[in-house]
């Protein structure tokens, strides 16, 4: 509410107040499952063990990702929201970046995810042309200087309907199921890299074992966001930065790319890009309104 007044602050107190009701009643709705980039075991995903703390095998990478000046060729993909190169990194506590130590990571939600006995965790990085297209175009979209950027390799990572550890879900108990729905998707031509984030659904921010509240995922030292290149102290966080400053359960609700719950950034470069156009506050939730 306060963003979208922030957004208005031109228009008349009346105009703001009619405003303040409307968007009570319809607040912009992040990105639904049917816009994620299609996954699961019917989309040639593979599903990652239930195995707490579960981290997948190496995955060789078929065309060279660059990232923050370096290319990399294997990375795996931890059941803790977080994706690095060239190795493991099992960390469930998130930590400010830059990281100490050698960690090439992209973290859509570093934290103590900790799926026993509900949701999923999912990836792949065989992609049809067609989805490598579909993918394409977005990032045509969101970065004009690159209206002929065209990916060869994609990789995606789903993590569904994810408990924190911690939670009542852990222990066999459903009586709540207080979960996050988030994917991540690489994509490269060979030269140039993108990163797309999709929040679906962040619910959570923060594990019992970073001071997360048992009862609602919430407190403590919430869930990391951003990229962390493992060299040269370079790093970008997502949710902090010249441009913003917000919350990890605002990123379903916010956006650089005029898309609630999508967050896209250039990657190849030695210093992470946001689109030029940032557009953090879609208004397609009022529009319809008038
Ligand atoms: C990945 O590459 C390494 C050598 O670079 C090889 O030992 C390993 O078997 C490969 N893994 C897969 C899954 O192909
Ligand atoms: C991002 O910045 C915020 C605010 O300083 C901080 O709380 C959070 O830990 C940072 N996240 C990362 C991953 O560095
Ligand atoms: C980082 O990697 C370099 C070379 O791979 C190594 O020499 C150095 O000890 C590493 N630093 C840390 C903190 O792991
Ligand atoms: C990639 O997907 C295609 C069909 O989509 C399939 O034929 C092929 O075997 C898959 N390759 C790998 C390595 O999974
Ligand atoms: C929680 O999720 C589990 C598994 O999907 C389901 O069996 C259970 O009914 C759910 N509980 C509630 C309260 O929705
Ligand atoms: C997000 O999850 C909460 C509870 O975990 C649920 O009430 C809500 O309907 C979900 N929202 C969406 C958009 O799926
Ligand atoms: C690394 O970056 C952080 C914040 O960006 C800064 O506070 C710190 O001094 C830097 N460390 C080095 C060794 O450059
Ligand atoms: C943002 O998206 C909305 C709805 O899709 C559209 O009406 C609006 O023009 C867009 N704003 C900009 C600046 O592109």
């Amino acid at each position: 509410m306060k963003t979208l007044i922030r957004m208005h602050s031109t228009a008349t107190i009346s105009f703001l107040f009619l405003l303040t009701e409307i968007t009570l009643v319809h607040p912009t709705w992040p990105i639904s499952l049917d816009n994620f980039t299609p996954f699961g075991e019917d989309n040639g995903d593979i599903s990652m063990s239930s195995r707490l703390d579960a981290i997948s095998d190496k995955n060789n990478i078929t065309t060279a990702f660059p990232f923050f000046g370096r290319k990399f060729t294997s990375l795996y993909v931890s059941s803790h929201g977080v994706i690095s190169f060239e190795k493991v990194f099992a960390s469930y506590r998130p930590k400010r970046f830059p990281l100490v130590g050698n960690f090439t990571i992209i973290a859509p939600f570093w934290a103590d995810v900790a799926r026993r006995y509900i949701g999923g965790i999912f990836y792949r990085q065989n992609n049809s042309q067609y989805l490598l297209e579909v993918a394409s175009i977005d990032v045509r979209k969101a970065f004009p200087g690159f209206s002929r950027f065209s990916a060869i390799w994609m990789f995606v990572a789903t993590w569904e309907k994810v408990p924190f550890f911690g939670s009542y879900n852990n222990y066999h108990n459903m009586t709540k199921n207080i979960t996050n729905t988030f994917q991540a998707v690489l994509l490269t031509d060979g030269r140039y890299s993108f990163v797309r984030l999709n929040y679906h659904n962040i619910t959570w921010t923060t594990g019992t074992t970073s001071g997360g509240n048992p009862d609602n995922g919430l407190g403590g030292i919430e869930a990391g966001c951003g990229f962390n290149a493992g060299f040269g102290n370079h790093s970008y966080n997502v949710t902090f930065n010249k441009y913003r400053s917000i919350g990890v359960l605002d990123l379903p609700f916010k956006t650089n790319v005029n898309k609630s719950g999508v967050w896209m950034f250039r990657t190849d470069d030695i210093t992470i890009q946001e689109p030029k156009r940032r557009i953090t506050d879609v208004e397609e939730g009022l529009s319809c309104e008038f």
